[in-house]
């Protein structure tokens, strides 16, 4: 039989009307179930996120730190059975479930630090004969409670990319999981119950999509906090255009490869982060540019490193690529990958779906405007073209509606921080894909990738707004 897990209402356990039953997309077997929250059980944890938020905004910081690095303890000490969580319900590779896990670790063990450094700080106003005397004591303090919307991707990482930060600046966080992958985020609710947290500062509510809207609009949750696609991300903050809402939405990364990189380096890095999550992440490589002059040299050994990985059943220790999340997802890169084909692409490896696995492929040739090359392809595809200078490679680069992270393959300072100003986008990473993230760094995206940045600082900023007490008549 399959166990329900109990969604979290206001700290506690608790039973719904119905159920998300979760299943494993390499073989389609049930592996959990989600309890859904009736229209009443959301009230109430929205009421109670609405009723604590003055209480949590004054929480001692020592309390909320503590309760951060207690998620983090625990994650830690359960690693191996969230991470067999992650595989089973989002299909990838153990490698990377295990990778996940860690990472979320050091999210809250970062947010646990932050919080602890968390302080105002104060501006002299004597510097005009007009303010003698007084002195501006600037805090920053929370819009309110969260509305947490997450994505199905890193369904454990990316929902501590939303909690952690709101809990350490005193706000209330209501999380909505994605429907493919609640159950992480109800383990992080399990743990966050073990925490001295106050009632009403944290819920999981496995709604589905369609009951997302009412929570978006609820002017309880002035703060929405959203990762997934790019139209439903952009169609929150129209609706919404008073609140506080942060997006972190897709993207179509790009790397290049200049000829004085080491192509063998660049190769596998290329190779590997195209296909890791089976493309599966807003940073995952999908257009390589390379220079002209090194372009044949480095072509074979971009096939050959993504034919060597290992691609089937994610729960092998060795498995690097597995399944996206539904066949229906292998099923629409396919057709972006025919339609390319049919507009004069080559196939240099791939191109075969078996279910909801989609072969690693690499296409050249790829006419500009082919999906697989300017929307995101969310799948383990990579596209490969040759450029003439670093303008052309700059600019073919920043042609995208797209702005998160890129890559850039280079040994030379001065072709790096071109690229640093030249490129648009949140990051550059100069020696390594677009794909490399740190949880403590500044992250997110411009154009259409969205607004606003994680990271623990930035989100912990971004939750919250400045303020300032002005005390006069002092002998400075
Ligand atoms: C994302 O898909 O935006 C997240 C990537 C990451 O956290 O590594």
């Amino acid at each position: 039989m399959t166990q329900v897990s109990p969604f979290w209402l206001a700290g506690r356990p608790a039973t719904g009307d119905g159920e998300i039953v979760v299943t494993h997309p390499y073989d389609g077997r049930v592996v959990g179930a989600a309890s859904v929250p009736t229209q009443q059980q959301v009230e109430e944890a929205v009421a109670a996120a609405h009723a604590v938020r003055a209480q949590a905004a004054a929480l001692p910081l020592h309390v909320r730190a503590e309760a951060l690095a207690h998620v983090a303890r625990r994650l830690a000490e359960r690693a191996e059975e969230i991470a067999r969580l992650i595989t089973g319900e989002n299909g990838k590779p153990l490698l990377w479930a295990r990778g996940e896990v860690a990472r979320a670790v050091s999210t809250f063990r970062f947010a646990a630090e932050e919080t602890r450094r968390w302080s105002g700080h104060t501006q002299r106003l004597d510097t005009e004969p007009a303010a003698a005397g007084r002195l501006a004591y600037v805090t920053r303090v929370p819009h309110g409670p969260v509305l947490a919307i997450t994505p199905f991707n890193f369904p454990l990482n990316l929902t501590a990319h939303k909690v952690a930060p709101a809990i350490a600046v005193g706000a209330p966080v209501l999380v909505k999981p994605a429907p493919a992958t609640p159950l992480s985020a109800l383990l992080l609710g399990e743990i966050l119950a073990e925490t001295e947290l106050p009632e009403g500062m944290f819920s999981v509510l496995p709604v589905p999509n369609d009951r997302a809207s009412a929570l978006v609009e609820d002017p309880r949750l002035p703060v929405v906090s959203f990762t997934g696609s790019g139209p439903v991300g952009w169609a929150i903050k129209d609706r919404v255009p008073r609140k506080h809402v942060t997006l972190e939405l897709g993207g179509n990364a790009a790397a290049v490869v200049c000829a004085d990189a080491d192509l063998d380096h660049a190769a596998a890095r290329l190779g590997l982060f195209s296909n890791y999550q089976a493309g599966q992440s807003c940073i995952a490589v999908q257009r390589v540019y390379v220079a002209r002059e090194a372009y044949e040299e480095f072509v074979p050994r971009l096939v050959a490193a993504v034919e060597g990985l290992v691609t089937g059943d994610p729960w092998q220790d060795t498995t690097q690529v597995g399944p996206l999340i539904s066949v229906d997802a292998a099923e629409r890169v396919e057709t972006w990958v025919k339609e390319a084909v049919e507009g004069g692409a080559e196939v240099l490896t791939g191109g075969v779906r078996d279910g909801a696995a989609y072969a690693p492929t690499v296409l050249a040739g790829v006419p500009a405007d082919a999906r697989v090359s300017c929307e995101e392809v969310f799948g383990p595809v990579l596209i490969v073209q040759p450029f003439d200078g670093l303008d052309e490679a700059f600019e073919l680069v920043n042609a995208s509606r797209y702005g998160l992270q890129a890559g850039v393959f280079t040994r030379s300072l001065d072709v790096a921080f071109q690229a640093g100003r030249q490129l648009e986008v949140g990051g550059v990473v100069i020696g390594d894909v677009p794909s490399y993230r740190a949880d403590q760094m500044p992250y997110g995206g411009v154009k259409e990738s969205g607004v606003g940045r994680e990271g623990l600082r930035s989100a912990m900023e971004d939750f919250t707004y400045e303020k300032v007490m002005i005390l006069t008549g002092l002998s400075l």
